[in-house]
């Protein structure tokens, strides 16, 4: 399948574009985002370039992947969500993952686009559970999760990062149900 356009309340959800290439590799760049995420110091447009195809390749041969985000009110490129099943022995499940630019942290934004993936997951996809694979580290990833309801259930190494313990979070559709993304404390309905 084509990765399909949708929408939340402030965000476009769409596909990669190759004129993204230079915001891709910003975000890859700016030095939150690879700290959070271990990259290399010198990550760049061959890396930003890659993942883009593997995005939309995933979503091509497997109909899951992450969605470029665009903000409505200035059509800005502030980050990618979305869906992620790759092919690894290890991998634990269909994962939701969210990554902003830096300049775009603090905005609800991860949350949001995030929120829009999980219920084209349950709906669209008719998953009936979603993981998300999180460094204990990461407060901000780890406080996004929590937002969407996600509870931690182990702790493991995972192949592709064998330095470090991932936390593998879970989100099965009947806690969506139950608390319509809205975390624990029951803020902000979603729809
Ligand atoms: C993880 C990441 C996407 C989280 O970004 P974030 O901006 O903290 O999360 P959100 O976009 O959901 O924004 C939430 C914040 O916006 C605030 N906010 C402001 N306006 C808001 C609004 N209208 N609606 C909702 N929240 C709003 C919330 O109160 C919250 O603030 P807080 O951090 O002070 O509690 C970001 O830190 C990132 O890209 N990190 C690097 C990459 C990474 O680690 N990815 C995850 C790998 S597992």
């Amino acid at each position: 399948m084509t990765c399909p356009r949708i929408e939340s309340e402030r965000l476009v959800l769409r596909p990669f574009a190759e004129s993204d290439v230079d915001d891709y590799t910003a975000m890859l760049q700016a030095e939150p985002v690879r700290r959070a995420l271990h990259l290399a110091d010198d990550v760049g447009r061959w890396d930003a370039w890659s993942q883009m195809t593997g995005w939309l390749g995933q979503w091509e041969l497997r109909g899951t992947g992450q969605w470029a985000l665009e903000e409505k009110a200035t059509g800005q490129f502030v980050g990618r969500t979305g869906l992620h099943h790759p092919e690894r022995a290890d991998w634990p499940g269909v994962e939701v993952g969210w990554v902003l630019r830096p300049e775009h942290w603090g905005r609800g934004y991860a949350t949001e686009a995030a929120r829009r993936a999980v219920g084209y997951a349950f709906y669209e996809l008719d998953r009936d559970a979603l993981c998300s694979v999180i460094l204990p580290e990461n407060t901000r990833s780890v406080a996004v999760a929590r937002r969407l309801g996600f509870h931690l259930e182990e702790e493991r190494v995972l192949s592709h990062l064998p330095s470090v313990a991932h936390g593998i979070w879970w989100l099965t559709r009947t806690e969506w149900e139950l608390t319509r993304g809205a975390g624990k404390a029951g803020r902000r309905p979603t729809r």
